[in-house]
């Protein structure tokens, strides 16, 4: 089973794929973690990604493709995955129809996490994330049980550097300009489910649970 997790920075795709993944054994992708997880490595991939992350952009469509198709091919995901935050934009969604074509494959289901302008300023604002295991909390919303230190893990929390107001605003451009048309282009193959994200990460998580039965 492959699930596409879609919606805007800050719309919640890394809370519902930690709980969904969870939920329905498949292994988790995000492209920003292996991302952020390369740049922490320091490595070639982590150096070329840095500077379009800091500003907000997108990383080049022939690195990002090649990234997130090696890890679907690692043994973890050969029953499926939950995959947060690509495609990004309507070439990457063809090279994953490539990927993911039947008989072997299929993207079964994508699930749009709608959720409005203010709601996910305040969202980034208050997010923190952990170093080691990458899972988000929010400093109101869902604090962790010690502050700084990971419920699941023990690891440090942190704020990403491109959550600061500036970037924000240029990767809110970003999902609007080049993310967004993927809404339709889903729609059109059938696969789309519209979720309100209003509401805690659980009643998101509901309706999501509810809405892929
Ligand atoms: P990426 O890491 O993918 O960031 P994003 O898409 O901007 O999404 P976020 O991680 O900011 O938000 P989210 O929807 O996961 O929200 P979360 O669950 O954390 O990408 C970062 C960068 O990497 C990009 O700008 C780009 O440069 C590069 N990149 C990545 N993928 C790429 C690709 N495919 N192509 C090219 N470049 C790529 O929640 C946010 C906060 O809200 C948290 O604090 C959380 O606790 C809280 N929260 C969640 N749900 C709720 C709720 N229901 N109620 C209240 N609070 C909630």
């Amino acid at each position: 089973m492959y699930i596409i997790l879609l919606g805007a920075p800050g719309a919640g795709k890394g809370t519902q794929a930690v709980m969904l993944s969870e939920k329905l054994k498949l292994a988790q992708v995000a492209s920003g973690d292996l991302f952020r997880q390369a740049l922490q490595k320091e490595t070639e991939l982590g150096k070329k990604a840095k500077a379009y992350m800091e500003k907000g952009q997108l990383v080049p469509d022939e690195i990002t493709i090649q990234m997130v198709l090696e890890r679907l091919a690692a043994p973890d995901v050969k029953n499926g995955a939950i995959l947060d935050g690509f495609p990004r934009n309507i070439k990457q969604a063809q090279a994953l129809d490539k990927a993911l074509a039947p008989p072997k494959k299929k993207i079964d289901k994508v699930v749009y996490i709608k959720v409005g302008e203010a709601e996910l300023l305040k969202r980034l604002g208050g997010r923190w994330i952990c170093r080691k295991c990458q899972v988000p909390y929010h400093e109101v919303e869902s604090p962790p049980k010690v502050k700084g230190e990971c419920d699941r893990c023990g690891g440090e929390l942190y704020q990403r550097a491109d959550d600061n107001v500036a970037t924000v605003k240029k990767r809110l451009e970003v999902y609007f300009a080049e993310t967004s048309p993927l809404i339709d282009y889903y729609k059109k193959s059938g696969k789309l489910l519209e979720i309100n994200g209003d509401g805690n990460a659980a009643d998101v998580n509901g309706r999501i649970v509810a809405a892929l039965r």
